[in-house]
């Protein structure tokens, strides 16, 4: 271009840029908005949005109109506030919040539209309390049955996390607020969470262990990620630049802000050039904080580019223009909190989060007009359980526990008795005792079991010792089912435990975490109101040695470090690949009435859907009562030319049907169900001979059929 026109094309350049930055804000595409409002803003300013100014909040800058942005967590609700100084409650009387069932029961109602009903009420609720970022949902893969956080994550499948954390965050998010997919990554036990580096091969990581973030990011647009505490290949995680910079905004495309967990940062270059956009929690003033006046420092003496401090500020101003925060509009408006809607969606949620793992002789349900007495046992049949677990607490505006729940529903001609014959205070052969005296005279007897979720019980901060029923739980389900071989055993727990009493009793529930409405919802099961079709989420060994962090002995890690030797064999992976028997397998649930499978089709698309085969098949309701069966399709491949697991859960589907009725179910796949990550190639989807397996559960496959696909293709 010659002088005259490249003057010319500045002078027009030059005038358009004046016309852009005079216009107002709204009327600006987002991106250029977003570069006025950082070409205004002061150094201090800048730094200002990139910590924390309070324990979970960060400063605005009032001058620009640019708010401060308030989160709170968390993943089964809206928590209480919490004082800037230390960790303890503030006492306030308007901060109660609709307490959901755990994340782990959410995941066992296979439900995606279920799963953005959760968020969409815990959105509403943030709203309601002036909180723009949600820290939650909680996606990390169960690798060990015994992690204190598996209550609050969603199980040890992958794609299962996958759907789970996609329906979740469009739910919240739709209610203009962010949602803070966490924690990123590898975040897989409590012991030495600060500090434990975890190693594993690329497959593994990209397989197992990303996925649901990747989702979360790609499909559900997440606004907002949480570095996790761990390192990862000796970088920690809010500070890696291969997890933050190479995968999430890199191979990705994140936009949004990358926030510590609260302490997660540890050093003002590493957090500064890697990745890290928010630092929350860091010990100290913060304005010491490592992205505080040393980040300042460095970026003055140019030791590190403002630049970096610029892209960081962009994607706060990116996140806050999202959530209309920069809008000028009244960003409080709306929301919904603690209202009957929101308690019947806890309830709702619940009823279709238990799973029923046993019912001998058609044991369940009771009906109301036939029982005279029940014998109700066990601590956890008045323990409430809201206010636990961590930083994953909701303080409830109240709880119906399952004794409660009972009685509402049993009616005023059935004798309900109450005995505690364990708790996590005492228990004693007098206590085991009365409990037996109370079951033998009733017609059934309901033991509350399962563990206090509190410190090595399903909490923040420490991982559980072992599998077993504590307080001598064993002991006396054992000998009231003697007493009473009517005895069904409802666990409210976390995940797994052993069960040596299995033979004895007569029925099992598992209900999680039951959420605020708990009682009521056992008590819809119990008596048939609600036919169960949960499936669990992860797997229920016989024993924990069977599980294959346990099997590889390689859990908690060893010198500071946690090699993940069992690779993609995680979960159901592994005992399907070692051939081991689980207590109950991924995907198991029973039901009061009976499905029945058939007619397993292949619909080839050409994909130009982005689907490249529909699977459909024939389920019929072949009871005596309505139900819902989750049929769940597993993939495997004839002749990979890497290791693959022997099958993977790849679809899943929910159908509801009255006694007698067939309905078919559609599950479509795409390449991503058949392809693996090559770390030289990217991920392979190879010319080879799949099948495709349809059934009720991991361990009970009904159909089969194979899928040929033509040629290999690859993505990076
Ligand atoms: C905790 C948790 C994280 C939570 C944060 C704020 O340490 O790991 O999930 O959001 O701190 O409470």
């Amino acid at each position: 271009m010659n002088q005259t026109r490249f003057r010319w094309a500045s002078a027009i350049a030059a005038l358009v840029m004046f016309f852009v930055r005079a216009l107002p804000l709204h009327a600006q595409s987002v991106e250029s908005r977003i570069d006025q409002l950082v070409s205004q803003m002061t150094l201090e300013e800048k730094i200002g949005l990139v910590h924390a100014d309070s324990k979970f909040a960060t400063a605005g800058v009032p001058r620009l109109g640019i708010p401060r942005l308030w989160m709170s967590d968390g993943p089964e609700g809206v928590r209480e506030e919490i004082e800037t100084n230390g960790w303890r409650p503030t006492g306030r009387t308007d901060d109660f919040s609709t307490w959901m069932p755990a994340d782990l029961g959410l995941a066992a109602t296979f439900d995606p539209d279920l799963a953005r009903e959760y968020g969409a009420v815990i959105g509403q609720e943030a709203k309601a309390r002036g909180k723009h970022i949600m820290l939650g949902p909680s996606l990390n893969i169960q690798r060990t049955p015994l992690n204190g956080r598996n209550f609050e994550y969603m199980g040890e499948d992958p794609w299962l996390t996958s759907r789970m954390a996609v329906g979740f965050i469009r739910g919240e998010q739709a209610q203009g607020i962010a949602s803070c997919a966490k924690h990123f990554a590898a975040n897989n036990q409590e012991t030495d969470r600060g500090t434990i580096d975890v190693e594993m091969d690329e497959r593994t990581l990209r397989e197992i262990y990303l996925p649901a973030f990747r989702a979360s990011v790609q499909e559900a647009g997440v606004l907002c990620v949480m570095g996790a505490y761990n390192k990862f290949r000796g970088q920690h995680c809010c500070e890696n630049d291969y997890l933050l910079n190479k995968i999430l905004k890199g191979e990705w495309g994140f936009k949004g802000i990358v926030i510590s967990d609260w302490g997660g940062a540890h050093n003002t270059k590493a957090a500064a050039l890697n990745g890290l956009d928010l630092e929350m929690g860091t010990r100290g003033p913060y304005e010491d904080y490592f992205l505080a006046n040393p980040f300042r420092d460095a970026i003055e003496k140019g030791e590190i580019p403002v630049s970096a401090l610029d892209d960081k500020v962009r994607r706060h101003l990116r996140v806050m223009a999202a959530i209309g925060l920069l809008d000028g509009a009244s960003w409080s408006e709306g929301g919904e909190l603690d209202t009957p809607r929101h308690q019947a969606a806890a309830r709702d949620i619940e009823e279709e989060a238990m799973v029923l793992l046993k019912n001998a002789g058609n044991l369940l349900p009771l009906n109301s007009a036939k029982i005279n007495s029940i014998a109700v046992i066990g601590e956890n049949a008045e323990r409430r359980f809201a206010h636990a677990g961590g930083s994953a607490e909701i303080k409830s505006l109240y709880e119906v526990p399952g004794l409660q729940g009972l009685i509402q529903r049993a009616g005023p001609n059935v004798n309900i008795s109450f005995s505690m014959g364990y708790s996590r205070e005492k228990n004693d052969d007098q206590m085991i005792a009365q409990a037996v005296a109370a079951a033998k005279v009733a017609d059934v007897a309901v033991v509350f079991a399962g563990l206090p979720h509190d410190w090595y019980y399903d909490t923040e901060g420490s991982d559980r010792h072992d599998l077993k029923l504590p307080f001598g739980q064993d002991e006396l389900i054992r000998r009231v089912a003697e007493a009473n071989p009517k005895t069904i055993v409802v666990l409210i727990d976390g995940g797994a435990v052993e069960m040596p009493w299995l033979d004895h009793v007569g029925a099992v529930v598992e209900a999680w975490y039951p959420g605020m409405e708990g009682g009521n919802a056992i008590a819809d099961v119990l008596f048939g109101d609600v036919n169960p079709s949960g499936k669990l989420p992860c797997t229920f060994p016989k024993q924990l040695s069977d599980s294959p962090a346990h099997a590889m002995g390689s859990f908690p890690g060893k010198n500071g470090v946690e090699r993940y030797d069992e690779g993609l064999l995680v979960g159901y992976r592994w005992f399907d690949a070692k051939n081991i028997e689980p207590l109950f397998p991924f995907g198991f649930g029973l039901s009061y009435t009976q499905f029945d499978y058939s007619n397993l089709e292949l619909f080839p698309e050409d994909g130009s859907d982005g689907h490249e085969v529909w699977v459909k098949c024939t389920v019929a309701n072949i009871g005596s009562c309505a139900g819902a069966e989750v049929v769940q399709l597993y993939v495997s491949q004839a002749h990979p030319s890497l290791p693959r697991p022997p099958k993977e859960l790849k679809g899943f589907a929910r159908i509801k049907l009255e006694a007698g009725e067939h309905g078919d179910v559609w599950i479509p796949l795409d390449r991503s169900a058949f392809a693996f990550y090559d770390p030289a190639r990217g991920w392979v989807a190879e010319k080879d001979d799949f099948t495709i397996e349809v059934g009720s559960s991991s361990r009970d496959i009904r159909l089969t059929k194979t899928w040929s696909r033509a040629e290999t293709s690859v993505q990076k």
